[in-house]
């Protein structure tokens, strides 16, 4: 059965986690999801369907919540999200399931699978001991789910019963208040004067949200809360006020480059 694949990714994770679900069902087109930001309705064209993107939250990002009810899934048999995340999947396929449920289709299977934590703005990243562990840890998970979709499995990993009442509390306290003004959390988003004026900020952004000024970004309050600008600075120079973020490490997928990043937005 032929798949189309929509992703969303900041830091890599996800591309990683699609590229290698595509080898492994073949026969699949690799659709960013940024690309379709502003279309009204996207027809799927495949009887398959896949969504992989990152964990924001507890949730799926606000990109993703606002792209699948867009979707027409009126020729879809089968539907699969997988949401890469740092340890703390959250609700995330529980609100997929919503969100399938309101563009008016079932979301047969839901995974996460658990990759290196990116949101320096609370924890530091770690070395590359641990990327490679992910990688091989990465390639285990997908293994399952290529096998558990080519067999049409019905399968949602939303966790248990007390796993989903905390992930709920938590939501409720964080993920909430994070989805209502995540396109405007920009507004934290300082620069060192450290700053080389490369323009990669700029560049790598997957919905446009940074203009050059002078050379250095300012940033537009249209943010997915992504990090690729800040983990994509060759310099580090960008911080989250108030977060301890200088003395902390950058990441990027060891696979994934500015150009795949910044290839999400598609033509303009
Ligand atoms: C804004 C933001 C919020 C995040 N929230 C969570 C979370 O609630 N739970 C979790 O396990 N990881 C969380 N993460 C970590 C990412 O889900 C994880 O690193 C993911 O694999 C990044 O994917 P990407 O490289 O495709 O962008 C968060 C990251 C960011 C940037
Ligand atoms: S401004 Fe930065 S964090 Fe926001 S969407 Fe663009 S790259 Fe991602
Ligand atoms: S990527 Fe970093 S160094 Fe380059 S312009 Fe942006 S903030 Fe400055």
């Amino acid at each position: 059965m032929r798949t189309t694949l929509y992703y969303f990714t900041g830091t890599g994770n996800s591309l990683a986690c699609a590229r290698a679900i595509a080898k492994g069902l073949g026969d699949t087109d690799f659709v960013p999801i940024a690309s379709l930001r502003e279309e009204k309705r996207i027809r799927v064209p495949t009887e398959r369907v896949g969504i992989v993107c990152p964990v924001y939250f507890y949730t799926l990002p606000v990109l993703v919540r606002e792209f699948i009810p867009r979707l027409d899934l009126s020729g879809v048999k089968y539907g699969f999200l997988v949401a890469t995340m740092g340890g703390f999947p959250g609700l995330a396929v529980e609100h997929g399931e919503e969100l399938f449920k309101k563009a008016g289709r079932e979301l047969h299977a839901g995974f996460t699978v658990r990759m290196f934590a990116n949101y320096v703005a609370e924890y530091n990243v770690r070395g590359e001991r641990s990327v490679r562990a992910m990688k091989a840890r990465m390639e285990r998970r997908v293994q399952r789910i290529v096998a558990a979709v080519q067999a049409g499995e019905r399968r949602l990993e939303k966790g248990g019963p007390v796993d989903r009442l905390l992930s709920r509390a938590v939501f409720a306290l964080l993920g909430r208040k994070f989805v209502e003004t995540a396109r405007t959390r920009d507004r934290r988003f300082t620069v060192d004067p450290s700053c080389v004026h490369c323009g990669t900020c700029a560049y790598v952004c997957p919905v446009e949200n940074v203009r050059l000024v002078d050379g250095t970004p300012q940033w537009l309050g249209h943010c997915e809360q992504c990090f690729a600008c800040i983990h994509f600075c060759p310099v580090a120079a960008i911080q989250v006020q108030g977060k301890r973020t200088r003395m902390r490490g950058r990441y990027q997928h060891p696979d994934v480059r500015a150009d795949d990043i910044a290839g999400q937005r598609g033509v303009s």
